[in-house]
């Protein structure tokens, strides 16, 4: 990775940048009312941005469990497209992991949807596991219905070592 790069604690103003850049970076699919702006008061501390020269070219989004006191939860996870295939992905993850050491916990958990098959291969190289759930398409497990009638995710869980 090109050591241009620089990699921060996200912070609450960091909200507008990456919901602007939800719907180009995920191809033209508009996730951004899956980051309210709470999650980056409340979370900031726990969630990152990757930037080259100043300028944001990949952002993670996630936080320590309240209720699962060993789990932290990657929430949502990007990278530029023209940025992508250069490990900024892992090394978010990984700064992740650290993340969650530190505060104790073993397990990280992420979900996805199971249209998106190149976050189920990317989180196949970064050690996680797909949970199994009570659906599967093109062999990829997932839960129905997860969050409402038709909006199916597929479960992710790693245990650190
Ligand atoms: C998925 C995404 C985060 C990967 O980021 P990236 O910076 O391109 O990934 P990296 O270069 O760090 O790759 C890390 C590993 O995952 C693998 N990988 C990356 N994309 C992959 C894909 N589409 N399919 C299979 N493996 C993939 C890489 O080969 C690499 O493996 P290696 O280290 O063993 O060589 C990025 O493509 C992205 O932002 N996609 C759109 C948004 C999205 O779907 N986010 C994830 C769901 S929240």
């Amino acid at each position: 990775m090109a050591e241009r790069l620089n990699i921060r604690q996200a912070e609450p103003a960091d909200h507008g940048q990456i919901v602007g850049v939800i719907p180009s970076w995920w191809g033209g699919r508009d996730l951004s009312y899956a980051v309210p702006r709470l999650f980056l008061e409340h979370f900031a501390n726990t969630s990152l941005v990757m930037e080259d020269d100043g300028r944001m070219v990949g952002f993670l989004v996630g936080f320590m469990s309240p209720s699962r006191s060993e789990e932290g939860y990657a929430h949502f996870l990007g990278v530029d497209p023209a940025y992508q295939g250069q490990g900024i992905g892992r090394h978010l993850y990984e700064r992740f992991f650290e993340l969650c050491r530190q505060n104790g916990r073993t397990v990280v958990r992420a979900c996805t949807s199971p249209v998106n098959q190149a976050s189920v291969g990317f989180h196949k190289k970064m050690g996680f596991s797909l949970s199994p759930g009570d659906g599967e398409s093109d062999g990829i497990p997932f839960i129905k219905d997860y969050n409402r009638p038709g909006d199916h995710k597929v479960e992710f869980i790693k245990r650190l070592p």
